[in-house]
Order: structure tokens, then sequence, then C-alpha cells
């Protein structure tokens, strides 16, 4: 299966981007994601302010208590975020900052110590059930059943959110195909997929229940070069066409900045700093003026997805 998407040189130079985030008069969400983009070109959704915003934090905590005798770890201390409709908006920190439990929180698995969180308007424990409908999370640490081929978990999934196993099937394969996994893979136990491919039915598995609000903690992380082009073409695609608000924690500075038009940096669970890029960019000194030279190399040798590579080792039973 070939995925559709042209490889594109990072040549996004961090000092050189004078327009801020989404400030194209009148632009509208488009239709179609460009293939390419010109060095410092914003092309981030514009967010839709008139309904209630799609993510509310507000004064959110959450301490873990681990050991008795030693003060619990703050993971989340006093956070608030405010996501408009039609959002992509980064969480950035280093290890153990609190990016993932504050994707948990919003998420539901994780209950709240202090404050509160409202999706589209609904408040995540008054309102839980409405709140799961509009909401899906893609972690690294992905659940699936690994002895099923990733045809029958998603269906098992679309089967828990009350979908038609027909439409479930189409829309599996269509999703899976766009990201470089061809049909006669979906038959094989998820245990013999490779990390990346999991990461990709997980991704799938979110999107089949078209969420609104979609959680991607590191959905890119641990991937190769390709692989991580087509989630993020995807991530930008169900963005602009499928109306997705999105949450997306991240250590790839270059992903976020293309793809956010704002960002919270976390530090030791507080937020320490929130604005556009553009803006963030201002207000220190940038030390992160890479060129993606080994990502130019793989492409360069490769010229096609590691996926086909797989693919094409033998005839697949189905
Ligand atoms: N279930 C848990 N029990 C105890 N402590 C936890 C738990 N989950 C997270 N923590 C602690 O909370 C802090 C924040 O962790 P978290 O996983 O949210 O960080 P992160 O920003 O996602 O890090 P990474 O970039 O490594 O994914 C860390 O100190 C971590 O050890
Ligand atoms: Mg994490």
């Amino acid at each position: 299966m070939t995925t559709t998407l042209v490889p594109e040189p990072k040549t996004t130079t961090p000092t050189s981007s004078p327009q801020p985030a989404g400030s194209q008069p009148g632009s509208e969400p488009a239709e179609r994601i460009p293939a390419g983009r010109g060095e410092g070109d914003q092309q981030v959704h514009q967010p839709d302010r008139s309904g209630p915003p799609a993510l509310l934090v507000e004064h959110v905590s959450k301490r873990f208590k681990v050991d008795r005798r030693k003060p619990p770890v703050i993971a989340i201390d006093d956070v608030s975020l405010r996501l408009e409709r039609g959002a992509i908006h980064g969480i950035l920190g280093s290890n153990g900052s609190g990016k993932s439990t504050l994707v948990r929180l919003i998420s539901g698995l994780l209950t709240l110590d202090a404050g509160r969180v409202e999706v589209f308007g609904h408040d995540i424990e008054r309102d839980e059930m409405a709140v799961k409908r509009l909401i899906n999370r893609v972690s690294v640490d992905a659940a699936f059943f690994k002895k099923l081929s990733p045809m029958e978990n998603l269906l098992f999934a679309a089967r828990l959110y009350g979908i038609d196993a027909k439409r479930a099937r189409r829309e599996v394969t269509e999703i899976l195909g766009r990201l470089g996994i061809a049909e006669n893979r979906l038959g094989r136990p998820v245990e013999q997929m490779s990390r990346g491919m999991q990461q990709k039915v997980e991704i799938a598995r979110a999107l089949l229940t078209s969420p609104t609000l979609l959680l991607l903690d590191e959905p890119t992380t641990g991937l190769d070069p390709r692989s991580k082009l087509d989630v993020q073409a995807f991530i930008e695609e169900v963005n602009r066409t499928h109306d997705a608000t999105i949450v997306l924690t991240t250590h790839d500075l270059a992903e976020a900045e293309r793809f956010c038009s704002r960002i919270t940096i976390l530090n030791g669970g507080r937020v320490v700093a929130e604005d556009s890029p553009e803006e963030l960019k201002r207000l220190v000194a940038d030390t992160h003026a890479q060129e993606p030279t080994l990502e130019a190399v793989f492409m360069t040798f490769t010229g096609r997805s590691l996926d086909e590579d797989v693919e094409e080792e033998g005839p697949e039973p189905d």
C-alpha cells in the first residue's frame, strides 16, 4: 500500500517566521492537505471560538502517593488550559514533567485531586459518558489483545462504541491503508507487528470513533522517519477535514512548531510557558536550529515506506 504523502524536507528555521500562527486573512479549513509547505508557512487550522471550548482545564492538580514515608509526587500542579474547537495544542516538557498524567486526567483514566475539566462544555466527572464519546487517547502504552489481529481488535473497539461492524471494517481498512498498512496485514496477530505498526493501529482505533477531541501522547515517538510523516500527515488531516481538536504531547520540537497553534510547556507539573510557537521563540534564545540531515539521508536512500518493505517479504495468510 503506498501512501499519498510526499516526503518533505523540514526547512523551518525557527528564527525566520515573522507570521503569527493562523494569521492568513479569512483562511478556512482546507479541504485537502497541501503536499508540501514553504519555509515558515503556517497552515494551522483556525480555531473556532463560537461554541464552548473544546477543552477547558481549570486549576487541575494530581499527586501520587507511592511511599507512605515519603512526600507524594506532585505530578500536576494547578494546571489550566483552554483549547478552542479545531486547535492543535502542544504540550511540551522533559521526561516526568507531567504530560502523560495530564492527558490521563483529561481522558478520565485518572481522577482529579483538584480542579475541573470540561470537554465541549461537559464536565468529565459529572457527565462521564458524554465525554467518553467525544474524546479519544492515543499513547505509546497501547493496550491490545496481542493474539488477535488489528482488524479483530478494532472491530472489538467499534462494538464497544456501538459502531456497525460493516462500517467499522470498511473504515479500519481505509484508515490503516492511508497510514501505510495494507489490507493483507490486517489479519495477523498484533504481537507480530512492529511497534510503529502497532502505533498506527492505535491511531486507527482512536479515529474509528471519530473523536472530536483527540489526545495524542507522543504519537510519533519511536517511529521511523517515513512512518512519522505518515502519522503527522494523518494528524493534520484529521484536524482539518474531520474537525478534530487535538492535544499533542511530543519531544519533537519541530513537530510541535509545525502543527501547534499554541504550546504549553510543563515543568515539574506546572505550566511555565504558554503561547504560540512564534511568541515562545521570541521569548527565548533558540537552541534548536536543527536540520533533519539524517532524515534526509533516510529518505534519499529508501524513498519508500518501511511498511512496504516488510509487506513485500512474503505472502500473508488472511
Ligand atoms: N501511576 C503513577 N504512580 C506514581 N507516580 C507516577 C504515576 N504516573 C506518573 N507518576 C509520576 O508523575 C510524574 C509525571 O509523570 P508523567 O508520566 O506524567 O511525565 P511525562 O511528562 O509524561 O514524562 P515522559 O516525557 O517521560 O513521557 C513523574 O514524576 C512520574 O514518576
Ligand atoms: Mg509521557
